[in-house]
């Protein structure tokens, strides 16, 4: 078996839970902020709480302040997938938005998390349609199939493309990035809550590309919407 950094986290932390005798609540956190120095995991603070003792009640999760907690209980752990990791911090993971218009078909204009001026800078055109498009594992928005696409869609229409690349998370392993797409839904999301704000975008006309894990990630993005009360008009997974 090879035990990598993230086999080995997980394993303390079971360890940690079974020396901890009546008490059957463990809860994990640690609050980052995008950019902050992250720390390593096995310095996870473990702290405990008494007074649980319903066992359905266990619960184990990271939280990374601005976007919130990522709990690895059912559903996330089952008998169909026992081992669950935590997602990686928002600084590793990194997602890069980039945006393409007819008037820069190739030329990246990044977007970027909580700042808004690289909105009101860019070539965004908030009355048209807005695709994103989603690698999966191992793979970055620098692909052929994605430079294709931004292309194809930008011949076809007067449209907003807009590719999510998430190197910093996508694997290895394939269980870390089936946690890590999480955390880049939930940041996806954040920043699509930003184009409508501060660009007035409107989500009904964001339509959702994603292959593989990047399919993951439109379900995520769709589920995070809700909760910021919006929903996104369209969602393609292959
Ligand atoms: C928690 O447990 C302590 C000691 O067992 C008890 O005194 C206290 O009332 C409990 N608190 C709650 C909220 O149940
Ligand atoms: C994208 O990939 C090509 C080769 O496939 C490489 O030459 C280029 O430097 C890459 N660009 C970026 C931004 O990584």
């Amino acid at each position: 078996m090879i035990m990598n950094h993230a086999n080995i986290l997980l394993q303390t932390i079971l360890a940690v839970m079974n020396t901890m005798p009546e008490e059957k609540v463990a809860e994990i956190s640690t609050t980052e902020g995008l950019g902050a120095v992250s720390m390593p995991d096995y310095d996870i603070p473990i702290t405990s709480s008494p007074n649980v003792t319903d066992e359905d009640e266990l619960e184990m999760k990271k939280c990374y302040d601005t976007y919130g907690c990522f709990s690895i209980n059912y559903p996330w752990s089952s008998l169909k997938r026992p081992v669950t990791l935590f997602p990686e911090s928002p600084a590793k993971i990194n997602p890069n938005y980039c945006l393409y218009t007819r008037r820069n078909p190739t030329e990246c204009q990044q977007l970027r998390l909580g700042d808004s001026s690289s909105v009101f800078r860019s070539n965004l055109m908030a009355n048209e349609k807005m695709y994103f498009i989603s690698h999966g594992y191992l793979e970055t928005a620098n692909k052929t199939w994605i430079h294709k696409m931004v292309s194809e869609l930008l011949k076809k229409d007067d449209v907003n493309v807009v590719t999510v690349d998430w190197i910093g998370g996508s694997g290895p392993t394939y269980t870390q990035a089936v946690s890590n797409i999480r955390l880049v839904g939930v940041m996806t999301a954040h920043l699509i809550k930003m184009l409508m704000e501060e660009g007035g975008v409107n989500p009904e006309k964001i339509h959702l590309i994603g292959h593989s894990l990047g399919s993951h990630l439109s379900g995520y993005v769709g589920h995070k919407m809700k909760e910021f009360g919006a929903r996104i008009g369209r969602i393609t997974g292959e």
